[in-house]
């Protein structure tokens, strides 16, 4: 970093005695040490630890160890790809979207733990789960105090550097130093004799502007100038534009029924392509004066600040495709009173969002005839990404929707099927589903009434008529408060194993 003017480090490290602390990221990996517990920062591949991992991946190549690492949430970077490879994840958690890494688990060569967002730290906190040696954080500055101002986004950080033994900071000077004060940095005290979090709104602010950490816990700092990766967001589709339009078909009626206004509730939409299509829908819609409490902020929010159409957003990382991200943050200055950046455990925290009113909005890998949604595991067994956050809000929402294009894989899937073949939501927090097709609304409906709605509403017509079949003939042979023929009831996944579609051969 020689050609990094020192008066620009100075501005960046106000803390006089941590001046001397800077290392390569060679030194800072060479800390790390076999069967140690790593929280890393990194949230939807944004605001990750760069240099560290990268660095300890190469010294794996010499030297065999294997660690736990938890993070906020997915890494850019493929850092969880070039960990993978080089054999040093024992352990994994909360969540994650690598290819590669996601082969690994699904082999049983890392250990997954996919967790509730919000519930990391507070296991972390009390002492629950194994304990962190090291944090690695990212961060744009660090205060006179030794307080560490996180980047993009701040995830797990904080309380990973509060409880960590020790932290190694990773000082990006790709980050604008203007993100300084978008953050706000709240931390839950220990439970039972925890007051209650005083977010009353989205845009309140209960915390300070940086992580506090006393400066002698942090031993290393690294200074990166490396960008986070780019969202990759495919552009809106007919189905996620079909999609989108059920949905604030819905959500006009909903006012017209008196039971939202104009300005709706806080919105929550997940990651992902159909998430983002969906939020981006509501540019064109007659909705005003938005706002978010979400987790992630991706394009679609910008194009809604732009659009004049939202107010405020609160989130806990902001992942963005290069083009958003060069004019969101070429920019950040003009966005500063419009957004805020929070822990995890706050932007997801259940009693907030319960009380906030969230509409929750979550996409599906399937769902079943009586409302109970799979959003993590194929046929039952293979891991995709992890629930994430989407038990948070979907549990504690005001409207819990889930969204979902009604086929995959060129229809050889249905995403509606007989039974799922694992519940991460069960149909006790399932408001409202939608496919292109239509929407089900469940809301005070017994499952006996709920089948026939999602079968008409959802289901795509080619698998309309089997689905139909199967609940007429679970009703007329076993009844019950949710009818069901057991020996049949994962058929549809069983024939996909076998023939690669679950579409009986004629
Ligand atoms: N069975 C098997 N594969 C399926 C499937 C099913 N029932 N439904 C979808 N898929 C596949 C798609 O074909 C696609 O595969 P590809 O990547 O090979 O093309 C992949 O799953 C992703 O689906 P896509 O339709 O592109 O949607 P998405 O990008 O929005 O992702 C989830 C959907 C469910 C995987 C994603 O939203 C997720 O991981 N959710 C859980 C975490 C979460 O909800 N967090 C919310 C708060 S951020």
């Amino acid at each position: 970093m020689s050609h990094v003017p020192p008066t620009d480090l100075e501005a960046r490290i106000r803390c006089k005695s941590l001046r001397d602390r800077i290392a390569t990221p060679e030194e800072a990996a060479a800390l790390i040490k076999d069967g140690m517990t790593i929280g890393m920062s990194g949230f939807t591949k944004a605001g990750d630890a760069k240099a560290v991992p990268l660095a300890m991946a190469e010294r794996a190549a010499r030297e065999k160890f294997r660690i736990t690492l938890m993070t906020g949430a997915s890494l850019g970077h493929d850092i969880d790809k070039t960990l993978t490879e080089a054999g040093v994840l024992a352990r994994r958690l909360p969540f994650q979207s690598d290819p590669v890494l996601r082969a690994a688990i699904n082999r049983g060569e890392v250990m997954f733990i996919d967790q509730h967002l919000s519930e990391t730290v507070e296991q972390l906190r009390s002492g629950q789960i194994s304990p962190i040696d090291y944090a690695v954080v990212e961060a744009v500055a660090i205060t006179e105090d030794g307080g560490i101002v996180p980047s993009t986004s701040v995830g797990n950080s904080a309380s990973f550097a509060i409880l960590a033994k020790k932290v190694i900071v990773e000082l990006n000077l790709s980050h604008s130093p203007e993100l300084e004060g978008l953050h706000d940095i709240f931390i839950p005290a220990k439970r039972p004799s925890r007051t209650p979090i005083p977010v009353v709104a989205c845009d309140s602010r209960a915390g300070s502007p940086y992580i506090p950490v006393d400066p002698e816990k942090i031993v290393a700092i690294v200074v990166t100038e490396k960008e986070d990766s780019a969202a990759r967001i495919s552009p809106p589709d007919a189905e996620t534009t079909a999609i989108a339009g059920h949905l604030i078909a819905f959500l006009q009626e909903e006012v017209r029924k008196g039971r939202l206004d104009m300005t709706l509730n806080p919105l929550q939409a997940g990651i992902g392509v159909i998430a983002n299509s969906v939020l981006s829908g509501l540019v064109d819609s007659p909705f005003h004066d938005l706002r978010m409490y979400s987790e992630v902020l991706q394009d679609s929010t910008f194009e809604l600040f732009e659009a004049g159409k939202l107010s405020f957003a609160s989130a806990s990382s902001m992942t963005l495709s290069s083009a958003w991200a060069d004019r969101v943050f070429r920019n950040i200055r003009a966005y500063k009173d419009k957004l805020v950046l929070r822990p995890q455990e706050v932007s997801n925290h259940p009693e907030i969002i319960r009380r906030l009113g969230v509409i929750g909005i979550n996409t599906a890998l399937e769902f079943d005839i009586y409302g109970n949604v799979n959003s993590t595991h194929v046929g039952g067994t293979d891991m995709m990404n992890g629930i994430g956050g989407s038990g948070d809000f979907a549990r504690n929402a005001f409207l819990s929707i889930f969204v979902a294009k009604s086929v995959a894989k060129g229809g050889a899937i249905s995403s509606v099927v007989p039974m799922v073949s694992h519940v991460d939501h069960t149909e006790h927090d399932v408001d409202i589903l939608v496919t292109e097709h239509g929407l089900a609304d469940l809301r005070g409906l017994a499952p006996r009434e709920r089948a026939p709605v999602i079968i008409e509403n959802c289901c795509h017509p080619a698998y309309r008529e089997l689905l139909s079949d199967y609940f007429n003939r679970a009703v007329a042979t076993r009844g019950g408060q949710t009818p069901h023929i057991l020996e049949e009831a994962f058929d549809w996944h069983v024939r996909r194993l076998k023939t690669g579609s679950m579409m009986p051969t004629a």
